[in-house]
């Protein structure tokens, strides 16, 4: 306990502690899903924790799936989190911002033109999420993405990353997890950007089964290659959750 509250060397960061706040969808983004004051308010409080990591933030228009959750792919975007994290680096914090796309957890109502959500496969999840007037609804049927989309994905997380540097953040940490899209595709074809995505269920392996972490290394390999060397990665892949939002985050 005594160490808890030492200095950390991060990589590159030196945190003043060891404390970790782990990430929170708040849902509090303002129009334009750009954070605002009550965003900078709310991580300015917590400025003193060695290190937060900030809630889950969309890399594209598409990638979203609950309401007012804060994106980083438009200007205003990465200027209202220029905005958070001055305020926490002004307290000596550092914060590190976590990148995602929902992928098949999301609805038409999250999606430009009222779309589906775009997803490896076209398979819905047995999932729900939150819609403003229609309470909770069951994820709409997504859209298997194209081979030549992908492309278009992969960039799209590795401008959001290169956003962050401009955003000021200390570090990116892309959320693996929860039956997102970075938790759904094929690693190695991520790296390679031109194979179709597939799913790659890792409900049906024992959670015991070392194929599990083969696939998680490879896809921080593959991850690693779209976030710019300056900035510290780490990745979310809890299997661990209150809620069941996915088949196979549900099944382990
Ligand atoms: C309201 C709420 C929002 C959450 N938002 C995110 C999120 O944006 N990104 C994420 O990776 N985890 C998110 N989580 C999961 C938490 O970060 C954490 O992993 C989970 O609560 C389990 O932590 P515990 O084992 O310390 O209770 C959220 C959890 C809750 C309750």
């Amino acid at each position: 306990m005594s160490d808890l509250f030492q200095p950390f060397q991060l990589g590159p960061i030196t945190l003043a502690n060891r404390v970790v706040m782990a990430p929170l969808t708040r849902s509090r983004a303002e129009a334009g899903n750009v954070p605002g004051p009550l965003t900078v308010e709310y991580y300015t409080q917590r400025a003193t924790i060695g290190l937060i990591i900030a809630e889950a933030t969309q890399v594209s228009a598409t990638a979203q799936g609950y309401p007012n959750t804060p994106g980083l792919h438009t200007a205003e975007q990465v200027a209202g989190w220029r905005k958070v994290t001055d305020a926490v680096h002004a307290q000596g914090g550092k914060i590190f911002v976590q990148l995602w796309h929902v992928g098949r957890m999301s609805h038409t109502a999250y999606q430009p033109d009222g779309q589906a959500p775009v997803a490896p496969s076209a398979i819905a999840a047995k999932a729900k999420t939150f819609v403003p007037g229609q309470g909770m609804v069951d994820c709409s049927t997504p859209r298997a993405l194209e081979t030549a989309e992908i492309a278009g994905v992969v960039n799209d997380f590795r401008t959001a990353a290169r956003n962050a540097i401009d955003a000021g953040f200390d570090g990116v940490e892309i959320h693996g997890a929860h039956g997102y899209l970075m938790k759904e595709v094929d690693p190695p074809a991520l790296l390679e950007a031109t194979l179709s995505i597939a799913s790659l269920d890792l409900g049906t392996l024992a959670p015991s089964d070392p194929q599990r972490d083969e696939v998680q290394a490879w896809r921080t390999l593959a991850l690693r290659e779209l976030v710019p060397a300056d900035l510290e990665l780490d990745l979310n892949v809890s299997r661990l959750l209150g809620l069941p939002l996915a088949i196979d985050d549900a099944a382990t």
